[in-house]
């Protein structure tokens, strides 16, 4: 279903699944403008309407338990990832937890909202923003990019939303499977300065380490002064230069 105008995708996706008759699994609602739409972090998710694709999907992975919601996090990246790959190569990435980057800017994030049951998750609720022909971006917004950008033309958004719809389809289904295994593995290829030296910042203090691995549970393993130190999301800061 497309919207002309909507606050967030994800709010009203979880309006109609509170107050409607069942929603089926895998509608997807998009809006043409979304003009209050959240990020990450109480973060405002800013995208020209028209221009970029804002969107989410309703998903219910009864199979995972609350543990396993970091699984649902790398299969969908995994996804969009997957969709963008033969456009943008091999300069893309995804930095931990689930931000799509290219080289050094931002061009999309997503927010997952899962609504558990007991110890299960009943619904995800998967908010998805790309930004595809915006050419400039909000102050705040210092290192977005998009694939306009990058690539000096404008795409279709209704092709490119649906490639990410298959390629999401296809990671859902390998852990639906249980191959959960391939897809953390996967996804730990593809991370953003995955065993690379760098500036970090955690507690008001800077410093070297690398990211070497991410638990099951989705905490990043930071190699320090020879020790492994484990990060939440809120808890450290990537320092780029
Ligand atoms: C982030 O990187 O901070 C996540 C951004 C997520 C934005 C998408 S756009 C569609 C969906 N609806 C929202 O309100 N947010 C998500």
């Amino acid at each position: 279903m497309t919207l002309k105008e909507v606050d967030s995708t994800n709010t009203f996706l979880k309006n109609i699944l509170s107050n409607s008759k069942p929603v089926p699994e895998g509608t997807v609602i998009m809006a043409e403008h979304q003009f209050a739409g959240r990020g990450q972090r109480e973060n405002t998710w800013y995208a020209e309407a028209g221009k970029n694709l804002t969107f989410s999907i309703l998903l219910n992975p009864t199979f995972l338990s609350a543990q396993q919601q970091f699984d649902l996090t790398r299969a969908i990246s995994m996804g969009v990832y997957d969709a963008l790959y033969p456009l943008l190569r091999d300069s893309l990435k995804i930095k931990w937890p689930n931000d799509i980057y290219y080289n050094d800017t931002k061009l999309g994030g997503m927010l997952i909202e899962n609504i558990l049951k007991g110890s299960h998750i009943k619904h995800a609720i998967i908010g998805i923003g790309l930004n595809v022909n915006q050419e400039n971006f909000h102050d705040s917004a210092v290192n977005a990019t998009s694939i306009k950008n990058i690539l000096q033309r404008d795409y279709e958004l209704k092709n490119i939303l649906a490639e990410i719809c298959n390629h999401i389809e296809a990671y859902y289904l390998h852990l639906k499977a249980g191959r959960t295994e391939f897809v953390r593995n996967t996804y730990l290829s593809r991370l953003y300065w995955l065993n690379e030296w760098r500036e970090f910042k955690s507690n008001g203090e800077q410093f070297e380490g690398r990211i070497i691995d991410v638990k099951e549970n989705g905490l990043l393993v930071v190699e320090r002064n020879r020790a492994q130190h484990l990060y939440n999301l809120k808890e450290i800061e990537f320092l780029n230069k």
